[in-house]
């Protein structure tokens, strides 16, 4: 939400003009087979939304009501969330399976309606269900009431969506029924996507597989980037090209200028693309590339997962003429921590936001990685290493998190009934205090081990929130991209190693911090987040790498009516899907 005045009142004023011309757009989501041939192999069967991938892109403008039905032709049960979305008063829209809704199962339906107010900029809508988001997936993009020009940044000539990706030569539901029934992480993909295709270094040549963007010399281009990877934060290039980021997570940033751009799973970054001047004189062709950015330290997997092989897309200035190899950017190494950082913790909000000063709940988070037992979930389970009976696990304040099974969490809210769906004691801190990112943990290792729960945090209507999120090195070290759901929250301040209150609360920016929805911790480190709950409902805080929220790295905030009927749970609408 935009919070600063400034942007509030133009917006306020627009609004009171145009109430009258808040439109209602809509669409119909089809999600069922689409048969696909990619990286030159056998055509195969994926779930995609409209026989799209990535799927239709929803437009609309500030203060619209966007109504999608879903219909779920796919053999999988569906749910669809709308990433970035506040939903104030529709929170049974919003999406995640089990938290705010029952999937959709074969053959059914369900009609997603939700207002885009106080808030424009580029998000995105994925699958919330198994790992089916590797190809449900599209972008979100609210424009301003008062059209391009109401920008806050030079207004550009045109605009480019980039959705990038993961993909598996494999079906990604069975690659999550193994995941669960084995307790064994799913592997990492095959490659890496900029608008569904992989591009030229996959070893198949096909040009169908690489995505273009015919752009114009002397025209100004804005990107509209999304990160709707599984689990792979990525660095993000164009040969002989720079960029000029205007906003991230669809909060306006103060310009800044960069010839990299580093995104994490569920963060966005609008960018105008900066052409060196030799490209601006001559045109030519330019290749666009991503490759991961691998934060992971483990301990006893000294080598990284991931596939480094860059994903691309051609930007081509020649109409389509030239033939000539462009050139590749120059990418950071995979593990290249610093320029993650710089990038990640040099935003700021572009004019100074109303950070709200007083704190009623302070919660320190641990999040990471560690180990539990094998569970009734687990029917093929392969503990590793087989000796100890353990699987791995991912945890927050050493609770990992697991869905109910029976009833979504949102009708236990409103129907009072929460015995056998989940428990309002999700701690405020971890059980015990220890050095948390300690190269060796030789601590206290019962720590690493944790439990199975449902937890969620109550918060009364209206209250601030800090959470300090502290990753944990028990396993690895790593940069968790944390979401949640329902609000923004402005980030107050990033360092590594473990977060130290006596002095590292004088490193908190309360002017013009820069507002996400997706944070991503840095790795054996810490970020401080900030919001107020003023949304009752259901609001799922997760780890955006679909891997670690599978395992457990998740909780959920349950925001308590206000005192008037429109600050309180609206009844659920009369399609809500039943379990
Ligand atoms: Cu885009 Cu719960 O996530």
């Amino acid at each position: 939400m935009a919070r600063s005045w400034s942007l509030l009142l133009p917006l306020a004023l627009a609004l009171v003009a145009s109430v009258a011309q808040a439109a209602v757009v809509e669409y119909t989501f089809n999600v069922g087979n689409l048969s696909i041939s990619q990286l030159c192999q056998q055509e195969m069967i994926i779930t995609a939304v409209n026989g799209q991938l990535p799927g239709p892109t929803i437009v609309a403008t500030e203060g619209d009501t966007v109504v999608v039905h879903m219909v779920n032709e796919s053999p999988y049960n569906m749910t669809i969330h709308w990433h970035g979305i506040f939903q104030r008063g529709t929170p049974w829209a919003d999406g995640p399976a089990m938290v705010t809704q029952c999937p959709v199962h074969p053959g059914g339906n369900y009609t997603y309606r939700y207002n885009v107010t106080g808030q424009e900029g580029t998000l995105w809508w994925h699958s919330h269900i198994s790992f089916l988001r590797a190809t449900v997936y599209g972008a979100l993009i609210i424009k301003p009431r008062g059209g391009t020009k109401a920008y806050p940044f030079p207004k550009p000539d045109e605009e480019e969506v980039v959705v990038l990706g993961e993909w598996w030569k494999d079906n990604v539901n069975e690659l999550h029924v193994n995941a669960t029934e084995t307790g064994v992480p799913a592997r990492h993909a095959d490659a890496y996507t900029i608008n569904g295709k992989p591009g030229d270094f996959y070893g198949c040549s096909d040009p169908n597989q690489t995505h273009k963007f015919e752009l114009k010399q002397n025209k100004t281009y804005m990107l509209r980037i999304i990160n709707a990877a599984l689990n792979t934060p990525l660095f993000f290039k164009v040969a002989n090209h720079s960029f000029t980021v205007v906003a991230a997570d669809a909060c306006y940033t103060k310009p800044y200028n960069t010839d990299v751009v580093v995104i994490s799973p569920g963060q966005t970054v609008d960018a105008l693309l900066v052409p060196d001047t030799g490209v601006a004189a001559m045109g030519g062709r330019y290749y666009m590339a991503v490759i991961p950015y691998d934060s992971a330290v483990n301990n006893d997997q000294p080598d990284r997962l991931y596939s480094l092989t860059n994903g691309t897309a051609i930007v081509d200035y020649t109409g389509g003429e030239a033939t000539s190899t462009p050139m590749l950017p120059d990418m950071p190494k995979y593990n290249d921590t610093a320029t993650a950082h710089r990038f990640l913790s040099n935003l700021t909000a572009l004019v100074p936001n109303r950070v709200p000063l007083a704190v009623d709940t302070h919660m320190f988070v641990t999040a990471g990685m560690g180990d539990t037992f094998c569970g009734p979930e687990q029917t093929r389970c392969m503990p590793n290493p087989p000796i100890n009976g353990t699987i791995f696990a991912s945890s927050m304040n050493n609770a990992s998190f697991i869905l109910p099974k029976t009833t979504s969490m949102l009708e236990a809210m409103y129907r009072g009934s929460i015995a056998g769906v989940y428990t309002r004691d999700f701690p405020d801190t971890p059980p015990i205090v220890f050095d948390y990112t300690a190269d060796e943990i030789e601590m206290n290792k019962t720590l690493k081990h944790t439990l199975k729960s449902t937890k969620v945090k109550t918060l009364k209507y209206n209250q601030t929130v800090q959470m300090v999120l502290q990753n944990t090195r028990f396993v690895s070290k790593e940069s968790h991209p944390m979401h949640l759901h329902g609000f923004n929250f402005f980030v107050l301040a990033q360092g590594f190693g473990n977060y130290d209150e006596t002095t590292d609360t004088a490193k908190f920016n309360l002017v013009d911090p820069q507002e996400r929805n997706t944070v991503a911790v840095p790795t054996g480190g810490w970020a401080v987040i900030r919001f107020v709950a003023d949304n009752p409902g259901m609001w799922f805080m997760h780890c955006h790498f679909d891997a670690h929220l599978d395992f457990g790295l998740g909780m959920v905030f349950e925001v308590q009516n206000g005192p008037t009927p429109e600050t309180s749970l609206p009844p659920p609408p009369s399609d809500l899907p039943q379990c």
